[in-house]
């Protein structure tokens, strides 16, 4: 937690199995059937997927270039109140957000914490990509800023080591860490001490470290080279993100296109995406898409994206 200069001591800090897990045990600790928790348009499935299992009432919130609009947060929240709702949390992915790539600026993190504060909401802050990022760092962390208890900080090495070793850690207010320790407890006791040796000899022996190196090199010349072709090939007027780390683009075809639809006949093609309506809990953009550059080579992305667009232009 050194690099994201979050101050941590043992009665704040849990292991879990996997950082949906602590998404898992988050929500089952703080939600009450009805509690409203504010979420990202769009937002990692995953977490959505918690909250609402635990009862919680999920309000989209629109995301721009750099994240969320602070005051559009305060205009819900204002909003929802008036209703006579209990907003409990804002669950937010600040850094190369998945699925959308999109990074909340250091000033928007600072503002969304102080309404946090000022209106009594935790911020769920999820960080499993902070670490792939390409050139520079993205802004402090919010919970490095955090003097009030406001926030509840996720990691993983499922993104930097290997998604296998099931190992992730949550830090919380004491008071939430030691609800949460017992609801792990509830849930499978601990998790598996094999994964966390292993994961603790690869930190030890500065394996984590080299990791870091080349997997920013990796997924820099990848993410350069679907930027790159998107640039050459992709048709007029549709709009994706410029991700400065992490895993993904978001793309966001002409309003008239069905990337569900499109699916099958791109799938043929040998090319896929993951279509991007489910990623919204409201206000579904049904032309919208989430591309991978996690894998193929940066010259079979170029050909991948030549195909797609092909595709669109010949359905268009
Ligand atoms: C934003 C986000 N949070 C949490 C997770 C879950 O990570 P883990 O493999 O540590 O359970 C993922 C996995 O893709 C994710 O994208």
């Amino acid at each position: 937690m050194q690099a994201q200069a979050i101050t941590v001591s043992a009665e704040n800090l849990l292991l879990t199995s996997g950082s949906q897990q602590a998404l898992d045990l988050v929500a089952r600790v703080l939600i009450e059937p009805g509690d409203v928790a504010l979420v990202e348009l769009p937002s990692y499935i995953g977490g959505t997927a918690a909250l609402h299992n635990a009862g919680a009432e999920l309000v989209g919130i629109t995301m721009q270039e750099d994240g969320l609009d602070p005051a559009l947060v305060a205009a819900q929240v204002a909003r929802l109140r008036q209703l006579g709702k209990r907003v409990k949390l804002l669950y937010t992915i600040p850094n190369f957000q998945n699925p959308s790539g999109i990074t909340l600026s250091a000033i928007k993190r600072q503002q969304l914490l102080a309404l946090a504060v000022q209106e009594n909401f935790l911020i769920v802050e999820d960080d499993p990509y902070g670490e792939l990022y390409f050139d520079a760092p993205p802004p402090p962390a919010i919970k490095s800023l955090d003097c009030h208890d406001q926030v509840i900080y996720l990691a993983s090495f499922s993104k930097i080591l290997t998604p296998g070793l099931r190992t992730a850690w949550v830090i919380a207010p004491a008071l939430i860490a030691e609800r949460l320790e017992r609801a792990k407890e509830a849930a499978d006791l601990c998790s598996s001490m094999l994964d966390q040796a292993i994961v603790a000899e690869c930190c030890h022996q500065g394996l984590l470290e080299k990791r870091l190196a080349y997997l920013r090199d990796f997924y820099r010349q990848r993410c350069h080279a679907m930027l790159n072709a998107l640039s050459t090939y992709a048709p007029a007027d549709t709009w994706w993100t410029k991700p400065t780390g992490g895993l993904f683009v978001w793309w966001e075809l002409l309003p008239h296109c069905d990337a569900t639809a499109l699916l099958p006949a791109a799938v043929e093609q040998k090319i896929t995406y993951v279509p991007g309506a489910p990623f919204f809990v409201t206000d579904a953009k049904p032309y919208s898409l989430r591309l991978a550059f996690s894998k193929e080579s940066p010259p079979r992305i170029a050909e991948g994206i030549a195909r797609l667009c092909t595709l669109l232009n010949s359905t268009s």
